[in-house]
């Protein structure tokens, strides 16, 4: 093996594994370089993620970090006030108190020997650290495969396991919602996995209330991270998994970790699930023209009764290795996701009534963190966001901003690299109220070889125009989902 290019693995693992804990600081207009729009003053970004892996001498998997939530607020006089806060989940407080380690995660044992983690053996803890929501005024932080946890919407104060009167207790819910802008609904999806997989629906309204439930049986083992939603369907690949059935017995018995215990099926063809929203009507499968494996949807919208689907899609899929894990002893290798083919953005069209579908890629670059206008979830929108990286063969870690425009896929995409080695978090849109394809982009890129973060405010409509704004920070950990939020 060669050795490690030293300088990107050393400022990939700060940016990771930065920790700066409980935040409050402002930064003044004089300090940031250039101004911040004035649409932008009296919103904020807010943003969720691991903000704490280095835990007593192990380092957790990404995936099982402590959910750090961070609210980037854009002030009048054009000053930055940044404010973060760990959500303080169960297992958090008792880790903190114990400084170690004390409760399993999905990729993250306890200890190295299988009886460091029979006990406590109450499954995956939540850590609510993957997605930030504003609904019934509050803010939700999401994890995958529990319930979230309510965020006071100022204080950023944990406030508790938000199950929406009972309705996602106990249930392995994504850490994905939705919107359907046009009904005032969230809508959560719930996974109980087997040889078939039970996918529950939920709709609740601006108050909260449960209004509308669908349960789809699926035929197969299926993996979900995110799904989208149009008029009439909830839309998702089949996502073909395997599950290792004696590697998952051994996770139970505390030699190995849940994740361990599942692999994606190279050999299934690519499929996507059309279930319907508002009927019991049966679920349509509808055949891929080759295979795909989908974490993250950009959106999708119906036409004519075809559904439109933009997917960032593998052709071929392996767990392990996520933003270079290496397990609890070793540093973040950011070269090791460069050994699989990068996830692409296609669209795919579904004809009414078809059990086939066509697909067509939009880019040539690797594509992940897909954004899109966010009135638009389940509607046709102009222009889709996503972080990317300056070299097309390769995908994360990401180092630069991408837009595609979805008006015209003859157009070139358009991409904007911060450079210097810095690394680009999930892109979010902030539309111009008077044009769709307008606004802004807020990104987080990190330095961590000068221990810098910044957040960066892009033209939406030329990202590659470079900065409009850069605003100075501390070095942030990295973020995985984000969204931007306007207080009444
Ligand atoms: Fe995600």
């Amino acid at each position: 093996m060669t050795a490690l290019p030293e300088a990107r693995t050393l400022a990939w693992n700060a940016v990771m594994s930065a920790s700066p804990g409980p935040l409050d600081l402002v930064v003044e207009a004089s300090r940031i370089d250039g101004a911040v729009p004035h649409a932008l003053r009296g919103g904020r970004l807010l943003s969720n993620g691991p903000g704490w892996t280095h835990i007593g001498g192990r380092l957790a998997h990404p995936f099982d970090g402590h959910g750090y939530v961070r609210a980037f607020e854009f002030q009048a006089d054009g000053s930055l006030r940044l404010r973060a806060r760990f959500v303080r989940t169960p297992a958090y407080v008792s880790e903190a108190a114990a400084q170690r380690l004390t409760h399993r995660g999905l990729g993250t044992n306890v200890g190295d020997h299988f009886w460091q983690n029979l006990f406590p053996r109450t499954g995956p803890r939540n850590v609510a650290n993957t997605t930030i929501v504003r609904w019934n005024g509050r803010l939700l932080a999401g994890w995958e495969g529990g319930a979230p946890y309510g965020v006071d919407a100022d204080s950023l104060e944990t406030l508790g396991e938000e199950t929406f009167s009972g309705a996602l207790a106990g249930q392995a819910t994504l850490a994905h919602f939705k919107h359907d802008v046009a009904l005032g609904r969230l809508v959560s999806c719930s996974v109980a996995m087997g040889p078939a997989t039970t996918l529950t629906f939920r709709e609740f309204d601006a108050g909260g209330r449960l209004v509308h439930t669908r349960v789809a049986k699926l035929p197969s083992t299926l993996f979900a991270h995110d799904f989208v939603l149009t008029p009439n369907w909830y839309v998702l690949a089949s996502n073909p998994l395997t599950l290792k059935w004696g590697t998952l017995a051994k996770s139970m018995l505390g030699g190995a970790t849940l994740m361990d215990a599942i692999a994606s099926d190279g050999s299934a063809p690519g499929a996507v699930y059309l279930v319907p929203r508002t009927s019991d009507a049966p679920v349509r499968t509808v055949a891929l023209p080759g295979r795909a494996f989908v974490v993250h949807y950009g959106n999708a919208f119906e036409r004519d009764g075809a559904v439109h689907l933009d997917a960032c899609l593998f052709h071929d899929f392996a767990f392990g290795a996520e933003f270079g894990f290496q397990g609890p002893h070793a540093p973040l290798d950011p070269r090791l996701p460069d050994a699989r083919a990068p996830q692409r953005l296609f669209r795919i069209e579904v004809p009414a009534n078809a059990t086939s579908a066509t697909w067509r890629q939009l880019a040539p670059h690797g594509v992940d963190f897909p954004r899109v206008h966010p009135d638009h979830e389940g509607r046709p929108t102009p222009v889709l966001f996503g972080a990317t990286r300056a070299d097309t063969r390769f995908s994360d870690p990401f180092d630069s901003v991408l837009r595609v425009d979805l008006t015209d896929f003859g157009r070139q995409p358009k991409v904007w690299t911060p450079g210097g080695g810095a690394f680009v978090g999930e892109p979010i849109f902030v539309p111009s109220p008077e044009r769709d394809e307008a606004g802004h982009v807020l990104v987080v890129v990190s330095d961590g070889a000068v221990g810098r973060s910044t957040l960066v405010v892009l033209d939406a409509a030329q990202v590659e125009a470079g900065p409009v704004a850069q605003v100075p920070l501390p070095l942030l950990p990295y973020a995985f989902h984000g969204a931007w939020d306007r207080p009444n």
